[in-house]
């Protein structure tokens, strides 16, 4: 029986400099490192998921970097969202393409994968505007028995500084999210640290950042001595998951 196995990629925070750093740490040099560990260890997953910051400056040379880097490293799907460095139009035009996707949901097997923009022009807080929220819900799937969120911002409070850049309508989303039927995991980004929490019947997610590291439970942001990671999630028929976070 097959079953959906995810590398989680997010916030790599390219810039139009490959020797560009954020905090000291070079952003391209941790991603493809990021990159080339996650290839060896898992070959051939069903698709990478890019969970937003895919560029720190949003200029189109950051996102030629990345679709050079994801093309000549992976051969599998990749599905990205926006976060709030991210400028969707240059994203659009010099990212996506071939196997690199910009997509409202993609269903594997037993299970619907939702991808969401909770970016908001000129701030870092994220929110899911009105017209989102209700693709969102008009994207949930009745034959689908288990559904994967994607989303760049944290839809609960990490008790830290990213507390104050989290997203504004949370309650509303996750009561859309509890409604759902069957198995519901919500991965998101932006904080730059590991997360794992199972509220209600919502498992909720979140991953390092493939660049810098930023201290959890900090009421500014500090940086981390923590290595750059990923996600992994392998999601079983019965809704069942199994997620491990791999650091370099
Ligand atoms: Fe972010």
């Amino acid at each position: 029986m097959h079953c959906p196995l995810f590398i989680q990629l997010s916030d790599p925070h390219l810039l139009a400099a490959r020797q560009g750093c954020l905090q000291e740490v070079n952003t391209y040099d941790t991603l493809r490192a990021v990159l080339k560990d996650a290839v060896k260890r898992f070959p051939l997953p069903d698709a990478y998921l890019l969970t937003g910051d895919l560029s720190q400056d949003g200029t189109a040379q950051s996102y030629e970097n990345l679709k050079q880097l994801i093309n000549k490293l992976t051969v599998q799907p990749s599905f990205v969202i926006a976060g709030n460095h991210d400028d969707i139009d240059n994203m659009q035009r010099h990212l996506i393409s071939g196997n690199i996707r910009f997509e409202p949901f993609v269903d594997l097997d037993k299970w619907r994968v939702i991808f969401l923009n909770t970016q908001v022009a000129g701030e870092e807080y994220g929110c899911l505007s009105q017209k989102e929220m209700d693709r969102f819900k008009g994207n949930i799937s009745e034959k689908a028995q288990h559904h994967l969120i994607c989303i760049h911002h944290p839809p609960v409070l990490l008790d830290g500084f990213i507390d104050r850049s989290r997203l504004q309508n949370s309650e509303e989303f996750l009561s859309a999210v509890g409604n759902i039927e069957g198995q519901k995991v919500v991965i998101f980004g932006h904080a730059h640290q590991e997360y794992f929490e199972r509220r209600d019947s919502i498992l909720l997610l979140g991953a390092p950042s493939t660049c810098v590291q930023f201290k959890p439970h900090t009421a500014e942001c500090v940086k981390d001595t923590l290595s750059p990671g990923y996600r992994v999630l392998t999601l079983y028929d019965k809704g069942d998951i199994e997620t491990e976070v791999i650091r370099l």
